[in-house]
């Protein structure tokens, strides 16, 4: 099922080395005092702290070798985007049970049968029929909730969107922003209740599509201004939604007008961005507007804003009839340097394959991508972590060291989550929280992380094997191991039943 990637960029040529704890090989340790390579490591760490006391290196040292295999990891990669009723009824089931694991994607022209294994789906929830309403009526609100529970039935996680049209017509909001408020608070008690499996709700209710264009709210006619309507739904939901949801709005300056500040001044946390013209032309198809690419104030303030809060989008180039648009800004190279900008964590799969009803004339740029190009993207969207080394002595009831682990992917994970040391013998469990937060492991950067465990008196003598886990923050989606992280490594075993990536074997805790 897994594809191996032969020259994804930066990869370190490492050797697939024996199974731990023999790998510790090449360490300085089994060079003192001129001992054999060849001897149990136990043996010789034993030695050292014995014969050399503290002028020797008491630590065991592994190193790890980065897979490049595609990982079905939680809230990243590939999303599809569908209407919640159609998630809710059924009419979906065939795509809430494949795409974890045997979505295929048939239209990438070099290889017609490529996996795709996402975790994200994008719910749409269409307010058409409510926009005459003064609330949106109750069947409507079990429908998205069903729509929730059938994604969590699946292990996997949701961009929510809502909007008054999702059909391209244009000003399709009630009249009156009043609506859009009532109709906000009726929505907000089901998205609060679903935020376990919530990746972020995008702003939508504006435009069409919910795209934040083409509003009714445009200052003319008596009608608000733009900047007024994104200001009083904006502050609506930070006012109603729990405040671990991200929110994501579509243009930078957005987030300025919610802050009230400048635009392009404060960084939000919380507030993150939704591209819906990603990779198209200098400014983004307007998302950038007034401004494009070239202007090193915005590209410095999305990079910044997105390290920090979420980023996902969508692309449509193939589908512009315009021809400076069509192929210059999605070459692989100038798509991966720009979704490292804007730190993506998913994308639309919409724009990439037939989903979309085939290419327009057939000569998109994604169509062009080798396989390989379309295999690297998609281990690049969101995290990607790598364990690099583990360094640890195992001595008088204590376990105790470091490990060091790279994030080869383009954006932090999105939410916090814990870290847990499992050490493990037949049914003896000692599980230890790991002082560190996943959501500030950015893109490219290298972490060392410390543990210091103080070992279960009845795993002392215990032939055990040791874990690292990373289960969501939600208590009860902790216990549903497809929400845990898999680590991106080839001599780290992870177990889908479990959730546990295991990092030594048979280790007899001293
Ligand atoms: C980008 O904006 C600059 C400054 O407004 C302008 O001179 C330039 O022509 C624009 N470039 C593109 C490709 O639109
Ligand atoms: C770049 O964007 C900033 C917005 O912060 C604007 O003030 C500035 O005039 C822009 N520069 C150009 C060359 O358009
Ligand atoms: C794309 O970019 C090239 C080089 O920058 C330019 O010559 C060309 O006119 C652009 N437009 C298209 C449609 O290729
Ligand atoms: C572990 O990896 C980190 C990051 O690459 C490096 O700084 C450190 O020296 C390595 N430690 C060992 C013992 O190899």
């Amino acid at each position: 099922m897994v594809y191996t990637n032969p020259d994804v960029i930066n990869a370190p040529l490492i050797q697939f080395r024996n199974k731990r704890p023999k790998l510790a090989k090449k360490t300085k340790i089994l060079i003192i005092g001129g001992v054999s390579a060849s001897v149990a490591i136990i043996t010789i760490v034993v030695l050292c702290v014995v014969l050399t006391g503290n002028s020797s290196d008491p630590y065991i040292h592994f190193k790890f070798t980065e897979s490049f295999d595609q990982i079905p990891n939680p809230e990243r990669g590939w999303h599809m985007h569908q209407d919640s009723l159609d998630f809710a009824d059924g009419s979906l089931n065939w795509l809430l049970t494949t795409w974890r694991d045997s979505y295929t994607v048939n239209y990438v022209p070099k290889n017609t049968n490529l996996k795709v294994f996402g975790t994200v789906l994008f719910v749409k929830v269409n307010l058409k029929n409510s926009k005459a309403l003064a609330n949106i009526p109750s069947a409507k609100l079990t429908e998205i909730r069903q729509a929730f529970t059938n994604v969590r039935n699946n292990n996997l996680k949701v961009i929510f969107r809502p909007a008054y049209d999702y059909d391209g017509v244009s000003k399709p909001e009630p009249a009156q922003i009043s609506t859009v408020l009532t109709h906000l608070a009726d929505l907000a008690p089901v998205i609060n209740d679903n935020k376990d499996v919530i990746l972020g709700v995008q702003f939508g209710l504006i435009g069409p599509w919910g795209e934040m264009h083409s509003s009714i709210y445009n200052g003319k006619n008596g009608q608000i201004t733009y900047e007024n309507a994104v200001k009083q739904i904006g502050d609506k939901y930070l006012q109603l939604l729990d405040p671990e949801i991200k929110i994501m709005v579509r243009k930078p300056s957005d987030i300025g007008l919610i802050l009230g500040k400048d635009s392009y001044t404060d960084i939000s946390t919380r507030i993150g961005l939704y591209n819906d013209a990603l990779y198209t032309n200098a400014d983004d198809y307007g998302t950038l507007d007034p401004y494009n690419k070239t202007n090193t104030t915005i590209q410095n303030y999305i990079q910044q804003t997105t390290k920090y809060s979420i980023s996902v989008g969508e692309t449509f180039s193939f589908q512009s009839t315009d021809t400076d648009i069509k192929g210059n800004y999605s070459t692989f190279n100038n798509v991966v340097k720009e979704a490292g900008i804007q730190h993506i964590t998913s994308q639309n799969l919409w724009g990439f394959t037939e989903d979309f009803n085939g290419p327009a004339n057939g000569d998109d740029s994604y169509f062009r991508w080798s396989d390989t190009s379309f295999k690297k993207f998609t281990n690049m969207m969101g995290y990607r972590w790598v364990l690099l080394n583990l360094s640890y002595q195992n001595a008088k009831g204590h376990f105790e060291g470091h490990f060091s682990l790279k994030n080869v992917g383009l954006a932090a994970i999105v939410h916090k989550r814990p870290v847990n040391l499992v050490i493990m013998s037949g049914n003896i469990v000692q599980k230890t929280a790991i002082n560190t937060d996943p959501s500030s492991w950015y893109s490219t950067e290298e972490y060392k992380i410390l543990f210091d465990v103080t070992t279960k008196q009845e795993l002392i003598g215990q032939k055990c094997d040791i874990y690292l886990e990373f289960p969501d923050k939600d208590a009860a989606l902790a216990l549903k191991p497809l929400y845990s992280v898999r680590l991106a490594n080839s001599d780290v075993t992870w177990d889908d039943a479990t959730g546990l990536n295991k990092i030594i074997s048979d280790l007899v805790m001293q």
